[in-house]
């Protein structure tokens, strides 16, 4: 069995940074599955259908045309829908709330599981999202939940934008990420909630390389 390391929680509480540098640290491969629900998203704004039309958005999901290339020298990642690199207009707020909307619809979820599940092969995946340890992979073998404050998790994100070279105010990103949490909370399917078998971790006051270290410590008491 391919070894699977899972890693949820909310936006902004570092998932991705810390899951690219664990997947490099392992020579892992790397699921971020917030990535086809954004796809999916975007798929559905490009017909001109609203994300959380659930007559229309599952069969987009099924049918998501999306092939992920890396560069000759494997430092980056380009996303392409149709054809067509998307990765600027995947990462913004828009299609950040686009995809929590169409990832409220229960077909979705179905027409994604198995093309999430395709990507546990050798060497070993670590996993990025909302339900990878409690239903896409619930026998892996480290559920990580990391957490932080809803102020420290707006601060994080205002930093990615900034390095971006976007601006947004601060308590704009914090309220629009605690409406986008709360959907992703509630939700009848596949609610945001930590494995009754993970570990949660509280990252409020670690920076990202004690986070990564602590993690990758107990990845290889696992193993
Ligand atoms: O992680 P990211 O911000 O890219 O996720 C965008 C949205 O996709 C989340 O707010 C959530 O609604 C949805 N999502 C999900 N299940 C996952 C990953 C993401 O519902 N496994």
């Amino acid at each position: 069995m391919t070894p699977v390391l899972t890693i949820d929680g909310p936006g902004g509480a570092g998932k991705g940074t810390v899951c690219m540098r664990i997947a490099a640290a392992m020579g892992w491969h790397l699921l971020d599955s917030g990535a086809l629900y954004r796809l999916v998203g975007l798929a559905a704004r490009r017909q001109g259908v609203e994300p959380d039309d659930a007559a229309a958005v599952p069969d987009l999901a099924q049918a998501l045309d999306v092939r992920f290339e890396i560069d000759r020298d494997a430092t980056r990642v380009t996303t392409l829908l149709e054809g067509d690199p998307v990765d600027e207009e995947l990462r913004t707020e828009q299609a950040g709330n686009d995809a929590s909307r169409a990832a409220a619809i229960p077909a979705v979820r179905e027409a994604l599981l198995q093309r999430q599940r395709d990507f546990a092969v050798p060497p070993g995946l670590v996993a990025d999202g909302r339900d990878m340890g409690t239903i896409v992979f619930p026998e892996a073998d480290l559920k990580i939940f990391l957490d932080a404050s809803a102020e420290e998790r707006a601060r994080r994100r205002q930093l990615q934008l900034l390095e971006q070279g976007l601006s947004a105010s601060l308590e704009e990103l914090r309220e629009e990420m605690e409406e986008r949490d709360r959907r992703d909370r509630e939700r009848s399917v596949a609610p945001l909630k930590p494995a009754e078998d993970a570990w949660v971790l509280d990252t409020t006051d670690l920076d990202i390389v004690a986070v990564v270290d602590l993690i990758l410590e107990r990845l290889r008491d696992v193993l």
